[in-house]
C-alpha cells in the first residue's frame, strides 16, 4: 500500500492547524455496529479517519500534535494490541508496532492506554481540534481528560483555551480531491459503469428487480469493490417515480421503464450512477420524449460545470431545459419564466441536480460560502442528475403516467470545464438500445 497520500494529508492538516495557532487534534474511527444479537454490520472505517490514516481496523484513534509546542509536530496512533487468540477467530491485527511501521506514524500505542495518556497529550496545548456533538461518548471522554488536566493546575498544567471544529477543517481538504483520490474515483466509476452495462444486458420482462440488483453486487465484488456506496435502487414501472425506492422485489413488465441508481465503493471512494432504460429494450414514443428531455437537461447542466461557476449553475441550467420541455409535453402550462418562478416544475422534478461526491456518496464540503453558493474549482467532484417523474394524475396526459427518468453522471471539475468519469455507462437511446439488442441476439 502506498502510504504517501496519507502522510501528505496529515502534513497538510498539521500545516493548517499551525496556521490557526496550533493545538492537538483527536480523531476516533467508527465503532463496530451490532446488526442483531452478536452479528455485526460489515465494518467500515470512518471516512475522515481513513482519509488521514489508511488504517481500517476498528477501535483506533488518531492524535495529531501541531508544530508550536516542543513535542510537535507529531502523529500518534492508538490501536488494538496484537492478540493471538482473537486473531485465530477474526484475523490479523497490526498492533501498535506493526501499524506504526506500516502506516508511518511517529508513535503508536495500545488503545487501552488512551484514557491514561490523553490528559498529558492535551495539557498546555493552545487548542483542541475536535468535532463536538457527533458522538456523545467522545464528547464525554474528552471532557474527562480536560477535567483531569484541570486537577493538575498546581503542577502548571492547563487545558486548551479554545476548540476548533476538526471536521470543518477536513471538509475543506476533502472537497478538493488529490491525485490518489481521483484515481480511485475513476476506478469506482468504471466498475459501476460496467455493472450498469451488465444490468442492461440482463434486464427483460418477467425478471425481478432483485435479479438485476444481484448483477450489480456481483460486478462490484468481482472487480474488487468492497461495498455498494449506498443501497442500490432498482425501480421498475411506478417505482421509478419513488426517489428512494429500495424494495427491489417487483417483477418487471413489458413496456415499463427501469430506473437504476447504483454505485460502488472502492477503497473508501464512491461512484453514483443512474441509468433509465426500457425493460424490453425499446423506448416507446412517450418514454423517448421524456428521456430526450432529461438528457438535454443533463447536457445543459454539464456545460455549466467549470471553474468559477457557482454550485447551483448546473441546476439552474437543467431546470430551464426541463421547464421548457414540460410545457412542450403539455405537462405544464404557461411561460418558462412563470413555471420557474412559481416552482410548478417541482411537481415533476423535486430534487437538486448535484451533490458533492467522494468518500461519502453525499460528500462533505460546504455548499455555500456565507450567503453565496460555492464557486467550483478544479479537483471538486459533483454528480449531475436531473430527472422527470410523472405520477398518474387526471390532469396529466395518460401516455406519460409512471414514466420516471433520472440520468446521473459524476463530474470532475477540471481547469477548462469538467470531465465526466462515468461515460462508460451507455446513455444515448441509440447506445442503450444497441447494447440491449446485442444481448438478446
Ligand atoms: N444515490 C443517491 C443519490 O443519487 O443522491
Ligand atoms: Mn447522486
Ligand atoms: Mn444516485
Amino acid at each position: 500500500m502506498d502510504i504517501q497520500p496519507f502522510l501528505d494529508r496529515r502534513a497538510r492538516l498539521i500545516a493548517s492547524m499551525d496556521s490557526a495557532g496550533g493545538g492537538v487534534a483527536i480523531l476516533p474511527t467508527a465503532t463496530e455496529k451490532t446488526r442483531n444479537r452478536d452479528a455485526t454490520y460489515p465494518y467500515r472505517a470512518d471516512s475522515y479517519f481513513h482519509y488521514l490514516t489508511g488504517f481500517d481496523e476498528p477501535e483506533a484513534v488518531l492524535v495529531l500534535i501541531a508544530g508550536q509546542v516542543d513535542a510537535g509536530p507529531k502523529t500518534i496512533l492508538f490501536c488494538r494490541d496484537r492478540d493471538p487468540d482473537k486473531e485465530i477467530w477474526d484475523g490479523y491485527r497490526y498492533g501498535p508496532e506493526g501499524a506504526q511501521q506500516t502506516f508511518g506514524f511517529d508513535e503508536a500505542h495500545s488503545i487501552a492506554a488512551l484514557d491514561e495518556m490523553l490528559p498529558g497529550l492535551i495539557a498546555n496545548q493552545p487548542a483542541l481540534w475536535h468535532s463536538l456533538g457527533f458522538e456523545p461518548e467522545w464528547d464525554a471522554r474528552i471532557g474527562r481528560a480536560l477535567t483531569a488536566v484541570r486537577a493538575q493546575s498546581r503542577a502548571g498544567k492547563r487545558p486548551p483555551t479554545s476548540v476548533h471544529d476538526l471536521r470543518a477543517a477536513l471538509d475543506e481538504m476533502r472537497l478538493i480531491k488529490d491525485g490518489h483520490e481521483i484515481a480511485l474515483m475513476r476506478r469506482a466509476a468504471d466498475i459501476a459503469a460496467a455493472a450498469h452495462r451488465r444490468a442492461m444486458r440482463e434486464a427483460r420482462p418477467g425478471r425481478h428487480e432483485y435479479e438485476i440488483e444481484a448483477e450489480f453486487l456481483h460486478e462490484f465484488r468481482r472487480q474488487g469493490s468492497q461495498f455498494p456506496a449506498y443501497t442500490t435502487i432498482v425501480a421498475s414501472g411506478p417505482g421509478a417515480c419513488v426517489l428512494h425506492y429500495v424494495n427491489n422485489d417487483r417483477q418487471m413488465q413489458d413496456g415499463e421503464l427501469l430506473l437504476i441508481d447504483a454505485g460502488c465503493e472502492l477503497d473508501g471512494y464512491a461512484s453514483d450512477i443512474t441509468r433509465t432504460f426500457p425493460v424490453n429494450g425499446r423506448f416507446s414514443g412517450p418514454q423517448e420524449d421524456v428521456y430526450e428531455l432529461v438528457e438535454a437537461a443533463q447536457a445543459a447542466a454539464i456545460a455549466a460545470i467549470k471553474p468559477g461557476a457557482h454550485f447551483m449553475a448546473p441546476h439552474e441550467a437543467a431546470v430551464k431545459v426541463l421547464a421548457q420541455g414540460m410545457i412542450d409535453l403539455k405537462l405544464l402550462h404557461g411561460s418558462v419564466d412563470a413555471v420557474i418562478e412559481s416552482e410548478a416544475y417541482k411537481r415533476f422534478y423535486m430534487h437538486r441536480t448535484s451533490h458533492w461526491l467522494g468518500m461519502d456518496v453525499h460528500d462533505v464540503g460546504e455548499y455555500k460560502t456565507g450567503d453565496e453558493w460555492r464557486v467550483l474549482a478544479p479537483g471538486m467532484v459533483l454528480t449531475v442528475e436531473p430527472g422527470c417523474y410523472i405520477r398518474p394524475a387526471d390532469d396529466v396526459p395518460a401516455a406519460f403516467h409512471n414514466i420516471g427518468i433520472r440520468i446521473e453522471d459524476d463530474a470532475l471539475v477540471t481547469p477548462d470545464g469538467c470531465e465526466i468519469l462515468t461515460t462508460a455507462a451507455p446513455k444515448s437511446i441509440a447506445d442503450i438500445e444497441a447494447l440491449m439488442a446485442e444481448a438478446k441476439s
